[in-house]
């Protein structure tokens, strides 16, 4: 079973996603790790995140161990993941990799273009999404919580300024698959997003076996 979770960013798809993988015994993958991973090596190589040979040779080096990193989630990485991620033999590089994956055993994989790319036939695709507002919220707490002193402003706009460029950049760019359920968590917490979702997946696959 391919379970496809698209969204935008901070619109709580990750949490989401373990927690359905974990109560439907499937594996994880957070699709969102290979291109902050692969942004990672490029700044720390001292390369351009926009710079295709830079970034493609990053993409194709990763390692386990790149993967298993704990420091991918800070602005400069997430804003060089956005622009790792319009690449498009970034985006070739790191599809086999995705598609092996869900193969192997079934998977959860949350990311941008699941339903779209990388799983077009999985058997329930879920868009996740919420206000602008209610995903920067969720983001700020986050980096509060991580210690990152951050202003909600720029929270807000790094939201923003991300949504524009996942949406509009011409290779694979986020959009919801036709045949995708669409969930706002806007006024949802993170115990009725789950059980919602599990509850449509549940619905989604006893009426297609049926
Ligand atoms: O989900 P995330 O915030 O960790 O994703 C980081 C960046 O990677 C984001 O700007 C969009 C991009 N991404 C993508 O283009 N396709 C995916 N399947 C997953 C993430």
């Amino acid at each position: 079973m391919i379970i496809a979770i698209d969204g935008p960013a901070a619109a709580g798809k990750g949490t989401l996603a373990k927690r359905i993988a974990a109560a439907l015994g499937l594996p994880y993958l957070d699709t969102g790790i290979l291109y902050r991973a692969t942004a990672k090596r490029v700044l720390e190589a001292g390369a351009d995140p926009a710079d295709t040979k830079a970034a493609l040779a990053a993409a194709q080096s990763l390692g386990k161990a790149d993967l298993a990193r704990t420091d991918l989630r800070d602005a400069a990485t997430s804003r060089a993941a956005s622009q790792v991620a319009s690449i498009p033999e970034v985006r070739q590089a790191l599809l086999d990799f995705q598609r092996h994956f869900g193969n192997s055993h079934g998977a959860v994989l949350d990311g941008r273009d699941i339903g779209t790319i990388i799983f077009p036939h999985a058997d329930v695709k879920l868009f996740v999404t919420a206000s602008v507002e209610a995903r920067a919220e969720r983001r700020y707490k986050e980096c509060l919580a991580r210690g990152e002193p951050v202003a909600l402003v720029e929270v807000i706009a790094d939201v923003q300024a991300r949504d524009e460029a996942d949406r509009t950049r011409a290779a694979a760019p986020l959009m919801k698959a036709p045949d995708a359920e669409l969930i706002d968590t806007t006024h949802m917490n993170a115990d009725e997003a789950f059980a919602y979702a599990l509850a449509r997946i549940r619905a989604l696959t006893t009426h297609a076996a049926g």
